[in-house]
């Protein structure tokens, strides 16, 4: 069985689409072992929660300083022997100490179609306000092995999704989850799984 560390900041959606799969039977061969959360309040939490999933906060509020914090997450991913870390809406740049620990073996959900809509700044509903202001026609959703650079990583999966007509960056981040998101990051982790 793979093990999965699933990393979240927020609401969890994504998180969810893994253990609705995992139930559903369309992820096999892995279990998600530790969901870990930068932001004490993330919902994710309450999700994993639920489930039973040992779950907890590494908050850059309770260390020091970056560093301090970057050390802890290390170390409590490491903790859990993930054969997989899954980036399911983490808005932390990943440490290149932890890139280096676990090369190849952590991936991202990313909210466009890689290279559009990417890099430093382009995170959650921003990266569909710039989709809007660009008018472009096709959006989607990426998912990426994550290397040093910030969303630069070889891509693994794309599904693309249209921009319609009347679209607020709130309903067209919607339409990108339920049309793409939430169907290619289970798609991906399943076929890791099973080595596709
Ligand atoms: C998702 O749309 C995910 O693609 C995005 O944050 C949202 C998290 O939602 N991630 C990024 O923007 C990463 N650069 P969720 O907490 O409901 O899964």
């Amino acid at each position: 069985m793979l093990r999965l560390v699933v990393l979240v900041s927020g609401g969890g959606t994504n998180l969810q689409a893994i253990m609705d799969a995992i139930d559903a039977g369309r992820i096999t061969n892995a279990g998600i072992v530790s969901v870990i959360s930068n932001n004490p309040k993330a919902y994710a939490l309450e999700r994993a929660k639920a489930k039973g999933i040992p779950q907890q906060c590494i908050s850059p509020k309770d260390y020091e300083n970056r560093e301090a914090f970057h050390e802890a997450l290390l170390q409590a991913v490491t903790d859990a022997k993930p054969d997989l870390i899954v980036l399911a809406g983490f808005l932390v740049v990943i440490p290149e100490k932890m890139v280096a620990a676990f090369r190849g073996k952590i991936i991202n959900i990313h909210p466009s179609l890689i290279p559009s809509f990417c890099g430093e700044g382009y995170y959650g509903l921003k990266v569909h306000e710039a989709a809007l202001a660009r008018g472009v026609k096709v959006t989607g959703a990426t998912v990426h092995i994550v290397d040093e650079g910030t969303d630069t990583g070889p891509i693994l999966m794309q599904k693309a999704v249209e921009v319609q007509e009347g679209d607020t960056p709130e309903i067209l981040q919607r339409r990108v989850m339920e049309q793409a998101e939430w169907v290619i990051l289970p798609e991906a982790i399943n076929r890791i799984a099973n080595r596709e």
